[in-house]
């Protein structure tokens, strides 16, 4: 064979296998294991895979995404990053300012990411003022999930103030339901927390202890009344709540043996995976006092710089189908969040979508839109574990002292700045 046949030998051949000469691998860390979120990260590798390319899954369990976090670190310093890993908010910078992840202007430019994305969104997704990182959807962190059977039973009233709350919860309670179904790990117990602060000192107030870490507010009287409640919340939760994962928390709501739970909207992920309907077998309400505030949690999956030239391709198709209508249709509805498209036709969304999409727009426009500490949206990585040390010493402290505990926030704090 000369080299002119060999040559047409290979064109014909990869003709016949166009998609494999295109094909690339993508491996992707995220923590969506809960058995609603593993379905949600499923329609993902779906997506990319009828691209031709091969999904590497790199999930690593743990709610809130701690060990993911550990586990990504090691990876990056022996030189071997996964293509994309999900990391967000303030820590985008940080893994930006290592030189280590990949420009996506191309894609941005072509997909119109500008247009389409809210601009406080798109400003977190940059770098330098380059697209390094896309946004996969909008999460609210302040909601309160309540079993409307339970609540039945109980003959509680869904609240819609801290009064309520707590009266609601004194029903459960007696009636021998568990009222706060939680589990107690650092990231649930910041989770709380965060609604909390949210409900007392209000979106201004929250941003001014979260996003400025302005140490009068942080040790104001207002934030002396939110570890009081956050002790009494304490009694209001089962003597098993210890290390139990999120989503245990929320089988425990849809197995009709507790009545409430404070988390994000992942957690109707749970929901829709047991084939349950929101507004009838579950409803979700704005944490009391914060109704009309909307505290976000964006989950985005940033980009690694690779040298495989197939490689690069299937990263640049994995951004272009999280950007995809489609496929923020399918995730989202599966996720529990919304779509971070504006432009998102939203009919076929269940009501908690709907009423979450809708007081997104509305807190947007004033000032009740605000990012979730506890889940990496208002400070940096070191801020938030300084928060989330306070926070679980004090809840696992009957004896702790809310005066104590606001001068601790403030020093911690202080101490990582
Ligand atoms: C959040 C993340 C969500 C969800 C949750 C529970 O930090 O943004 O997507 O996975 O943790 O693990």
């Amino acid at each position: 064979m000369n080299a002119f046949s060999r040559l047409a030998a290979v064109v014909s051949l990869a003709s016949l296998f166009p998609l494999a000469a295109l094909a690339g691998e993508v491996e992707v860390l995220h923590w969506w294991t809960s058995g609603g979120e593993k379905r949600a990260a499923d329609t993902l590798k779906k997506l990319v895979e009828e691209k031709g390319h091969t999904w590497k899954d790199f999930a690593v369990a743990g709610g809130g995404g701690e060990a993911a976090m550990t586990v990504l670190k090691t990876r990056a310093v022996s030189g071997n990053p996964p293509s994309a890993a999900q990391i967000k908010g303030p820590d985008i910078q940080e893994w930006g300012e290592l030189g280590l992840l990949a420009e996506l202007d191309e894609v941005a430019d072509e997909g119109k990411w500008d247009t389409l994305l809210p601009k406080q969104v798109a400003n977190v997704m940059k770098y330098d003022g380059h697209y390094v990182a896309v946004p996969v959807n909008v999460h609210r962190v302040n909601w309160l999930w309540i079993n409307p059977e339970v609540f039945k039973k109980a003959g509680a009233t869904p609240p819609t103030s801290l009064d309520e709350f707590f009266a609601a919860a004194d029903k459960l309670k007696a009636a021998g339901f568990i009222p706060i179904a939680h589990g107690g790990q650092p990231w649930q117990d910041g989770t709380v927390f965060e609604d909390l602060v949210f409900s007392i000192l209000g979106p201004l107030g929250y941003h001014k202890a979260f996003v400025e870490q302005d140490k009068a507010t942080l040790t104001s009287d207002k934030m002396v009344e939110v570890f009081a409640t956050l002790k009494k919340l304490r009694g209001y939760i089962d003597a098993d709540a210890a290390g139990r994962d999120w989503n245990s928390a929320t089988g425990l709501l849809i197995d009709g043996k507790a009545g409430m739970q404070l988390m994000g909207d992942w957690a109707k992920s749970e929901w829709s995976a047991a084939g349950k309907v929101a507004g009838k077998d579950y409803q979700c309400l704005p944490f009391p006092g914060t109704q009309g505030s909307f505290a976000y949690n964006i989950d985005s999956l940033a980009m690694f710089k690779l040298s495989d030239e197939d490689d690069r391709k299937a990263q640049n198709d994995l951004a272009r189908t999280v950007m995809d209508p489609q496929f923020q249709q399918f995730f989202n509805q599966n996720k529990g969040s919304i779509p971070v498209r504006l432009d998102q036709d939203m009919s076929s969304f269940d009501t908690c979508a709907q009423q979450s999409m809708k007081d997104f727009k509305e807190a947007a426009a004033g000032d009740g839109l605000q990012p979730s500490l506890a889940h990496g949206m208002a400070a940096s990585s070191y801020v938030q574990g300084a928060v989330f040390d306070v926070v679980t010493n004090f809840f696992n402290d009957p004896a702790a002292d809310p005066k104590k505990a606001v001068q601790q926030l403030a020093a911690a704090i202080a101490a990582v700045q």
